[in-house]
């Protein structure tokens, strides 16, 4: 039986959106480019949503730019967005600054290049002290690692007398994420017209509502994002539960 209700948001927005932006590659050969133009472009549009995303509802963003499987792509390519991470991390953490942005990481961080945990520290240093928004960006982050990883670390808890498996459930399993501080997301956001999750956020979406749009991401900019969030505030989220129970005036709407 579940304990409670997952944590949930009014009809008024999300208060966190995750996104899978997908989509630089074809964006950049559909116009004759090289793929690494699209993911600078792709940057730039991240820019762009993070100068207007934020509001008073919407306080979690968390993007997926390098997943665990990523590192199978041609080695150019790996080079490029490692390069054009920390150069970007350094161009826009000012701006994070200004708006009072606080940057997290989910991922296997560690196994990054120097050149990128180096402007990461930085980054996140000097974005420690805020508290209203949050931006997590998911690197060398695979779902099914991050379990394993978890996993791992609660059994050494285990084994150090510190947890009792008896008591194991999901939110005691769910404090052992990399995911641990935030809450789950309400609107799942995937760019370029693929249909799939990609490892990204499996258990933590779980009740997100999905949003698929065909709309490559360098062309995802702050209008399409805004019309993702009006979708999203005409779904209703029912948790398992019939549609009466969750807006009791429903059936005054529908007639039965
Ligand atoms: C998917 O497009 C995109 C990526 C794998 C990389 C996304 C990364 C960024 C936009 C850079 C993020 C930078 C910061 C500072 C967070 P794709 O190459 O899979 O496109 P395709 O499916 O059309 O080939």
């Amino acid at each position: 039986m579940v304990s409670k209700k997952p944590e949930t948001t009014d009809s008024q927005g999300p208060l966190h959106v995750s996104i899978i932006m997908d989509g630089n590659g074809r964006w950049a050969q559909e116009r004759g480019l090289p793929r690494t133009e699209g993911h600078r472009r792709g940057v730039d549009n991240l820019h762009q949503i993070l100068r207007s995303a934020f509001s008073h509802k919407l306080r979690y963003l968390t993007v997926y730019a390098f997943s665990s499987e990523n590192w199978l792509r041609p080695k150019a390519e790996v080079d490029m967005l490692m390069r054009l991470l920390a150069s970007s991390l350094k161009k826009y953490t000012k701006d994070l600054v200004e708006q009072k942005i606080r940057l997290h990481t989910i991922g296997r961080v560690e196994e990054l290049p120097a050149s990128v945990r180096k402007e990461l520290d930085k980054a996140k240093r000097a974005t420690a002290d805020f508290t209203d928004y949050h931006f997590t960006i998911a690197l060398n982050y695979g779902s099914r690692l991050e379990i394993v990883d978890a996993v791992k670390r609660y059994t050494a808890e285990v084994q150090s007398g510190n947890e009792a498996p008896e008591n194991l459930n999901w939110e005691t399993l769910s404090r052992y994420l990399d995911t641990r501080n935030l809450p789950d997301p309400d609107l799942f956001i995937r760019t370029s017209g693929e249909l799939r999750t990609s490892n990204f956020l499996l258990m933590q979406s779980a009740y997100s509502e999905m949003y698929f749009t065909p709309t490559y991401w360098p062309d995802f900019g702050p209008e399409r994002f805004a019309e993702a969030i009006t979708a999203y505030q005409h779904r209703e989220r029912r948790y398992g539960m019939t549609g009466e129970q969750v807006n009791p005036h429903s059936s005054l709407v529908y007639g039965f």
